[in-house]
């Protein structure tokens, strides 16, 4: 028999106590595909005292866990403990500077220091892995890596975050209204008490920069992803969708356009869209993943699964445990680190889109020929106009608008000319919508 694989978890949480589980309850199984057993040495996490479900006596344990980096009994480091920074920045850069592979289910982390991290891997020829990152049990970083890896991909985009897939298909199901549905949500597990990294989505827009890079080829560049959460749904926007023919999901999306320069662009963007019931996505519901990638050869492939969770992000996590035990070693990001190509972000303001519109106005005469004017001064052609009911007096009507598909900048340019109008109560909302 081979010699083990000697592993060191740092966080001993949600993620962290389901490798161990994994690890546990799968030995033989491991062995056999790894080609030599996979060993937990050593672990670390804040509080030795608390109990896990699961006896960690045969472990060394570690207090700090960047000593875990320094253990000559450790080929591997998982890091599980989370966010951009230290503690989990500082053990990832030990562990590499220390001859350690490194496995990873931090999204921030490699979201911002991710090409540095691939640098310092590839510098000393060792693995850096983080499949669990993006969309938890789905193997969708292997996917792109390896899977579509002979394809130009034309787009790549999904259901990243499971959080808001949640809430909104919650709304979908119940027609409460968006903070009901979050403090439901909350209660039963599915969204932090402090929500507000992933219904604004940031968590959705870190995945999406890492699938952006192994997709395309690009420099990681998570600060020009353009995220808008889910908080301005309301109930009524999505009885109006799905009276049109249509779902609402908080869509990531990254494509490449060659610029004016001739040079390619990157266009990342995270936002509430419409879908069109008959598109996949549509029926992904509840904390469910999905991501679809369009190659030149391949055609439309589509992931989906649990995108968090003990279970699966364990199953990610210990995939790239298997690959290391294999000598797999792969460049982090598909390509070595000097071959991404530096794309700078891409103006969407030429691309053409339908959008879906929703004034909230004052119950007065005049306002629909207002609204109407702007978007006609603006260029931008109306397909169906909804005017919801007459509001109580005092209270707000809702017009809701489709547009025929046209350049974004011309809703973009609409908008400007209703700013400040007295005769709308609130900023409308705009969403794009996506049929195929
Ligand atoms: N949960 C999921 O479904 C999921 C899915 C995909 C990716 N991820 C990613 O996986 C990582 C871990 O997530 P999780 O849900 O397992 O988190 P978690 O349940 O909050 O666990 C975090 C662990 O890290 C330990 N820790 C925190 N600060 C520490 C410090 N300063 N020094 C040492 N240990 C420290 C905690 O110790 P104590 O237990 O002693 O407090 C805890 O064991 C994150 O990057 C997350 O984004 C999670």
């Amino acid at each position: 028999m081979a010699d083990p694989l000697r592993i060191a978890i740092a966080g001993l949480g949600t993620v962290g106590m389901g490798v161990i589980r994994l690890i546990d309850t799968n030995r033989d199984l491991l062995t056999a595909r790894a080609g030599r057993p996979l060993q937990v040495v050593a672990v670390s996490a804040r509080d030795p005292s608390r109990a896990r479900g699961i006896d960690l006596s045969p472990y060394a344990w570690e207090h700090d866990p960047g000593r875990l980096a320094a253990r000559s009994d450790v080929d591997v480091v998982v890091e599980l403990i989370g966010g951009a920074d230290d503690p989990a920045l500082a053990l990832a850069r030990a562990a590499l500077g220390n001859g350690k592979a490194l496995v990873t289910a931090n999204k921030a982390m490699i979201a911002h220091h991710g090409l540095a991290l691939a640098a310092q891997a590839e510098a000393s020829g060792l693995p850096l892995k983080f499949e669990a990152a993006v969309a938890g049990g789905i193997p969708v970083v292997k996917g792109l890596r390896e899977g579509t890896a002979a394809n130009e991909l034309q787009r790549i985009y999904g259901i990243l975050n499971g959080t808001c897939n949640y809430i909104l298909t919650a709304m979908e199901a119940s027609g409460a209204d968006f903070e009901t549905t979050l403090a439901e949500a909350q209660r039963l597990g599915y969204a932090e008490t402090d929500p507000a990294f992933d219904i604004e989505g940031t968590d959705a827009a870190h995945k999406l920069a890492i699938l952006a890079a192994i997709g395309f080829g690009a420099r990681i560049d998570f600060d020009s992803v353009r995220a808008t959460g889910i908080a301005r749904v309301r109930a009524a926007d999505i009885a109006q969708a799905d009276a049109l023919g249509f779902v609402i999901r908080l869509i990531a999306m990254a494509d490449v356009e060659r610029g004016s320069d001739g040079k390619p662009h990157l266009l990342q963007r995270v936002r509430p869209c419409l879908v069109a019931k008959n598109h996949p996505l549509a029926s992904v519901h509840g904390a469910t993943n999905a991501v679809v990638a369009e190659g030149n050869f391949s055609g439309r492939l589509l992931f989906q699964g649990a995108g968090a969770g003990q279970g699966p992000t364990a199953s990610a996590v210990v995939a790239d445990l298997i690959d290391i035990a294999r000598d797999e070693v792969g460049a982090p990001f598909s390509v070595p680190v000097t071959g991404l190509a530096p794309m700078p972000p891409a103006e969407p303001g030429h691309r053409m889109e339908s959008t879906y519109l929703r004034f909230t106005v004052a119950d007065r005469p005049g306002v629909l020929a207002e609204i109407t004017a702007a978007m006609r001064d603006a260029g931008v052609s109306i397909e169906s106009l909804i005017q919801k009911g007459r509001a109580e007096e005092g209270g707000e009507v809702l017009v809701a608008m489709v547009t025929h598909e046209g350049r974004e900048s011309c809703v973009t340019h609409a908008l400007e000319l209703l700013d400040g109008s007295e005769s709308l109560t609130a900023r409308p909302l705009v969403l794009p919508i996506l049929r195929d």
